[in-house]
């Protein structure tokens, strides 16, 4: 007697209408409703919105800017925001979505009126650094992660590395630089954005607030919105990042030189380019 055939397997469900998958990774019903928000908000910043798309060859690529300015607008990305650059760019709300939720800049909540990154990455956290996350999120009220003081003051983040190790711990504050921090000294900035002060950074360009540091990022550094070039203009190398390079200029180091492709693929090897002549 021959063995039965191996059982099928279970049919998947049927895929409702509201929950089908397009072709640009989006539910319909999602992306429907997307297609459908107000985006008036945004009237302001339509000008602004043209001049940023006129700056690439392809509307597309004026997508990372275009998002800046809409965190300008509402501190964070909003539906409407999306819906927004979708219409801006003539791209899909899916394909806004899928850049806006892959950058960590790009905030899915309002944030306050600053934003306080704190680095919790190895060197910092080796130096302190968890023990100022723990005392800044205490001092505005015991949040967390991307959350916001209840006054409004700021929102906190820990953050892997911000690019500053030499320097560590570190934290900034609208992405300018607090070097070298302590939990006392970290907690003395808060309390000061609390009192409605802008604290100086210990280099880079004074403090104004996370709105208008994101029309700079937008590419509007000269807009008076953001009190013109002077109020972002600022030294922002520490003169600890810069000892290396100065060693090496005084003592005529220099880097070995680049192979290129060219070269290579011929075989030729740099400085040996008459040997096979
Ligand atoms: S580990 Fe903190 S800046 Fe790199």
């Amino acid at each position: 007697m021959s063995p039965l055939p191996p059982e099928a397997p279970p049919l998947a469900p049927p895929v409702e209408p509201e929950h089908a998958i397009d072709e640009a990774g989006g539910t319909v019903a999602a992306l429907a409703a997307l297609s459908t928000v107000d985006t008036t908000v945004f009237d302001g910043v339509r000008d602004r919105a043209a001049a940023i798309v006129l700056r690439y060859p392809q509307a597309r690529s004026a997508l990372l800017p275009l998002l800046h300015l809409v965190q300008h607008v509402e501190g964070h990305v909003s539906r409407a925001g999306i819906a927004f650059c979708a219409e801006v760019l003539e791209i899909t709300t899916a394909e806004v979505s899928a850049v806006a939720t892959f950058y960590t800049m790009y905030k899915r909540e309002p944030v306050g009126r600053h934003l306080v990154s704190v680095c919790t990455n190895t060197l910092c956290a080796a130096l302190g650094g968890d023990d100022i996350y723990a005392a800044v999120r205490e001092r505005l009220g015991g949040i967390g992660h991307e959350q916001t003081s209840a006054d409004g003051t700021a929102t906190v983040e820990h953050a892997e590395c911000l690019a500053a190790c030499d320097l560590a711990p570190v934290l900034t504050v609208d992405y300018e630089f607090f070097d070298n921090q302590t939990v006392a000294s970290a907690v003395e900035i808060i309390e000061a954005l609390q009192r409605g002060e802008k604290p100086h950074p210990t280099r880079g360009a004074p403090l104004t607030d996370f709105r208008s540091v994101e029309l700079l990022l937008a590419g509007f550094f000269d807009d008076p919105a953001v009190g013109g070039l002077e109020a972002v203009a600022g030294p922002s190398a520490a003169e600890e990042s810069l000892r290396g390079a100065r060693l090496a200029e005084e003592r005529g180091w220099t880097a070995p030189p680049v192979p290129d492709r060219e070269t290579e693929r011929s075989g030729a090897r740099p400085g040996n380019e008459g040997a096979n002549a």
